[in-house]
């Protein structure tokens, strides 16, 4: 399969990164066009593939394309990706911008879908989630391409602004939750490169656990011994609002998708 990327920002390059790890079988040949062709032609080396001079360069060899431009700059991307795409899929990875937005913009019958990347797929650890939209049956097509990058979950368009709050925004917050993790164990003394590294390696390990066991409530009550260690944690971070911030954490990031839709 030949995919062209549009936009060669951030999500681009896990992307990118995600799908042409070595090793990986059936692995997508690359396409790349980006406003700044410096940034194109950047990520063409970086992650092999090529970069296109000009929009309709980059479609006229690609089965499927992957809009990757911020919110507000998918309107004008489809308005002049509408007369090339023929029966090429279009995937648009933009927060917020609803099914109904993009076929608005797009020529009657164009086969879309909505995926909801997150940065963990450069490692091949991304979940995606799918509204599988107009595709039809080039759906089986779409989530074979992004399972070779992580784990992709179909679901209704109403529960994907919450769902990305979760699934998206996982690695900003969870980044977040390791710095403060960080700036704890320094404020008992431990020197900040321990004590990052302390926190890094708790947190990769635990998700790597959790996520074999397939139980956090078991994992927890596993590791929180009766009068130990972990249970005193556990009650202090419950004590102090841990499920209401994130609770709130979620909130938050569902009505911003709302904002920018
Ligand atoms: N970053 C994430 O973790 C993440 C996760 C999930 C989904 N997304 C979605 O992915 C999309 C891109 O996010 P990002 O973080 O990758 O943004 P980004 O780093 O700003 O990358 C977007 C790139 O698209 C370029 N661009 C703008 N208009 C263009 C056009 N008409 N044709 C071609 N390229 C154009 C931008 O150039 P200029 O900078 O010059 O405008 C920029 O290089 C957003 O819609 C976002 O909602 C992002």
């Amino acid at each position: 399969m030949i995919v062209g990327l549009i936009g060669a920002g951030h999500i681009a390059q896990a992307l990118a990164e995600g799908w042409s790890r070595s090793g990986l079988t059936a692995a997508p040949r690359l396409r790349f066009y980006d406003v700044d062709s410096e940034k194109a032609a950047s990520l063409a080396a970086r992650c092999g593939g090529e970069a296109a001079a000009s929009l309709a360069g980059l479609v006229a060899p690609c089965d499927l394309i992957v809009v990757a431009v911020r919110p507000q700059h998918v309107d004008g991307v489809l308005l002049s990706l509408a007369p090339l795409i023929e029966e090429r899929v279009v995937v648009s990875v933009a927060a917020g911008v609803t099914m109904d937005r993009l076929l608005g913009s797009l020529p009657a019958r164009s086969r879309v879908a909505r995926v909801m990347p997150n940065i963990p797929a450069a490692l091949g650890l991304g979940v995606f989630l799918l509204v599988p939209g107009t595709v039809g049956p080039a759906r089986q097509d779409v989530e074979s391409l992004f399972a070779l990058a992580g784990e992709v979950v179909a679901l209704e368009e109403e529960l994907f602004d919450a769902a990305t709050a979760v699934a998206g925004c996982m690695a900003g917050m969870l980044a977040r939750f390791v710095e403060a993790f960080t700036a704890a164990a320094e404020a008992h003394g431990v020197p900040a490169d321990t004590a990052a590294r302390l926190a890094m390696g708790g947190v990769h390990g635990a998700a790597a656990l959790i996520a074999r066991e397939g139980d956090a409530a078991a994992v927890s009550a596993a590791a929180a011994t009766p009068g130990g260690m972990t249970e005193a944690a556990i009650t202090a971070l419950d004590a102090r609002g841990l499920a209401a911030a994130v609770a709130a954490a979620v909130d938050a990031a569902t009505a911003r998708a709302k904002d920018l839709a």
